[in-house]
């Protein structure tokens, strides 16, 4: 595994490797590795030949009052994790080696950007678009691997390679939990036991929901109120909503199309994000609706080894 800091040395080994013919896998992310991460990393050893990881904390992504300078770090056991699962490169760049002095092109998300985290998060996918076109500018990969977990990122991105055009596969990997439901996030780490506990509420609300909807129900409104009745450890909800899965649209009355119930709220000073996909079984599936939930629908995650199958 050879590990990369900078544009130059990176793009000249990968193109010896492109030259050859191999197929280019790329696994984005801020570090602070977990079995999350090592999902997306599987899926692209197994279908790609060469796996490229980054790890850059992407300062563009957060907001002035956010945790960029605590966000977690721990390069070693990155290092590990990446080397065991057979990855090929990592590419760890400065924050002056994507966003050197005179930066000053941005990537502006559209409307898919706007509701839930981009509500909440203002500025949030324009540095997150910024820094994706960036990295696959940089790496040119063929296959991109991006976690359900962030539902709204993954619409984001692929909204942003159809009209940007950018030579890229797209695919989403289910959201990995742990054993007692809890989707694995880096800022999981923040948690303390008290916090870690009322955390579980989240899941709760969301697999409530879906395992309703498995039984039958269909209507928007009692879905949110289901899990909203086991939502109640948070100290704030910034959002609970159904959405379409493909344009993130609202959604009211009856669910006849697939869609994500998705949730964010601060448990003490932590903000947490989870989603579950509802997809109605006799759905006809439109290309673009398959591509969303393509993996995601297949089988949910859970390094337990109970994962639920979504109906
Ligand atoms: P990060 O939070 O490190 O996540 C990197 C990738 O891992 C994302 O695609 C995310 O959705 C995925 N991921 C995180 N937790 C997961 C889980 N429990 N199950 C499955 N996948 C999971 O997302 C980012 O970094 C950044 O925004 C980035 C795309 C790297 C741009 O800076």
């Amino acid at each position: 595994m050879l590990t990369f800091r900078t544009i130059k040395s990176l793009t000249q080994c990968l193109s010896g490797y492109r030259t050859s013919g191999l197929r280019i896998g790329f696994v984005p992310t801020m570090g602070f590795l977990h079995d999350g991460h090592r999902a997306l990393i599987a899926e692209s050893v197994e279908r790609c030949d060469i796996t490229v990881v980054s790890i850059f904390v992407n300062p563009a992504q957060f907001g002035p009052t956010e945790d960029l300078e605590r966000y977690p770090r721990a390069l070693d056991a990155d290092h590990e994790l990446c080397r065991k699962a057979g990855v090929s490169m990592i590419f760890l760049p400065d924050a002056s080696e994507i966003y050197p002095p005179g930066f000053q092109t941005f990537v502006e998300p559209g409307p898919v950007a706007g509701p839930l985290c981009g509500a909440v998060r203002p500025g949030h996918f324009r540095g997150v678009a910024t820094v994706v076109t960036k990295l696959f500018a940089i790496v040119q990969p063929d296959v991109a691997f991006f976690g359900q977990k962030d539902f709204q990122q993954c619409a984001v991105i692929r909204q942003m390679v159809r009209d940007l055009n950018l030579p890229v596969e797209i695919v989403t990997v289910p959201t990995v939990r742990e054993p007692d439901g809890l989707a694995m996030s880096s800022r999981n780490s923040y948690l303390g036991p008290t916090d870690r506990k009322r955390a579980l509420c989240l899941s709760r609300g969301l697999l409530a929901a879906q395992a309703a909807f498995a039984e039958g129900e269909r209507d928007s409104g009692r879905l949110i109120a289901i899990a909203q009745s086991q939502i109640t450890a948070v100290d704030q909800l910034q959002y609970l909503e159904l959405r379409d899965a493909q344009t993130l649209e609202a959604i009211h009355g009856l669910v006849d199309k697939p869609v994500a119930l998705c949730v964010a709220a601060m448990i003490g000073p932590t903000r947490l994000i989870d989603n579950v996909l509802l997809t109605p079984p006799r759905t006809a599936l439109s290309d673009r609706d398959l591509e969303v939930v393509s993996c995601a629908v297949d089988r949910q995650v859970n390094v337990g080894g109970q994962g639920s199958r979504p109906s």
